[in-house]
């Protein structure tokens, strides 16, 4: 008890609780800090395009670009050096298609480019997004039906075989992320039926209809030509449904439950840490990414501190693996600590 605290208690009427204790110097708060954001659990995601030649920009997203092949293998071995552990692969389609089939083609961009980021870093867990908004015409995550709603039956077939063909590329685990129902089950039947057992799903459990992935539809090449993806991505107004669809992913064999965007499904990751055991990620989308961009690039905030912020609530909440393009500036921050 300090002085200040036992003297004279009645005049300070009820015991105050001096939580300020602990934050009164630097080396108390790094002592006792609960949370900390570990590099290993950071999952750094690359896009892969068709042909060769210099990495393209990518508008409203610094710092983060579209490579081919080569240039990816190149930079899966500069990632490993920084202490990056993994990487999320998209892909920009060559030809888009009404059912999207060059997604499942085994000499796509995307099975090239997990062979590449194999071949020059084995030790990189590679997990690839499997989806068909970049290969289909219309730009929504699976075949239309007559009224131009996504038929899920057959979107579950194609994003079984694109997982497949990813597999087969030596994907550790692939990251269905269309929102149909039944894909987890799907493509476990698939990929164990074709001998890929060990192959793992990491589900985009709950992912919002959001108005935080402009920059990667761009990126990718992904944006619906028309309407908006409301009839298969989650209402980010519902979390019972939100536990409800994670917990048919992990009743049909997924591996690692996320959520997305991260910053607005805190909440999320919260509950789910209290009712699943699987090991839970959340995807730091890139509208999430642009928004601090702009902000530290405005002056409105330091860039450092908002990241390391907002990847720690994320933590906080629950994450195990956090998916974000910030990654390796968190990398380059730890290593000039070093
Ligand atoms: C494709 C997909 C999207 C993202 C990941 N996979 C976009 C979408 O659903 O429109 C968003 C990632 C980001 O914004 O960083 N199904
Ligand atoms: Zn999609």
């Amino acid at each position: 008890m300090t002085a200040s605290e036992s003297a004279a208690p009645e005049r300070r009427g009820p015991r105050v609780r001096r939580l300020r204790r602990l934050r009164r110097s630097e080396a108390l708060r790094e002592l006792l800090a609960e949370t900390s954001v570990e590099l290993r659990r950071l999952v750094y995601p690359v896009f892969a395009r068709p042909g060769e030649g210099a990495p393209t920009p990518v508008g409203g997203m610094p710092g983060v670009e579209r490579h081919g092949v080569g240039s990816l293998g190149r930079l899966g071995r500069t990632l490993a050096s920084e202490g990056l552990r993994s990487v999320l692969v998209f892909g920009v389609a060559r030809r888009k298609s009404a059912d999207g089939r060059e997604a499942w083609d085994e000499s796509g961009v995307v099975p090239a480019a997990i062979r590449a980021v194999k071949r020059a870093s084995p030790s990189l867990v590679v997990i690839s997004d499997v989806c068909l908004c970049a290969y289909t015409t219309h730009g929504h995550c699976g075949p239309l039906d007559s009224k131009g709603l996504v038929d899920n039956d057959l979107a579950v077939e194609s994003l079984a075989r694109i997982s497949v063909a990813h597999a087969r590329a030596g994907a550790d685990l692939v990251a269905p992320s269309a929102m149909m129902d039944g894909q987890v089950a799907g493509i476990r039947r698939a990929l164990d039926a074709a001998g890929f057992g060990g192959t793992g799903i990491l589900a985009y459990s709950t992912k919002h209809a959001s108005s935080l992935y402009g920059p990667f539809r761009e990126a990718e090449g992904s944006a619906p030509s028309f309407g908006d993806r409301k009839s298969y991505q989650m209402d980010w107004r519902n979390g019972r449904e939100a536990m409800r669809e994670m917990e048919a992913d992990a009743r049909e064999g997924a591996d690692v439950l996320m959520v997305k965007p991260a910053i607005t499904s805190l909440d999320l990751l919260a509950r789910a840490r209290e009712r699943f055991d699987l090991p839970l990620a959340a995807y730091q989308v890139s509208g999430e990414y642009a928004m601090i961009k702009d902000a530290a690039r405005q002056g409105h905030a330091e860039e450092r501190a908002a990241v390391e912020e907002t990847l720690g609530a994320i933590r906080r909440a629950g994450a195990d693996l956090i998916v974000t393009y910030f990654a390796r500036d968190v990398a380059s921050w730890a290593a000039g600590e070093r």
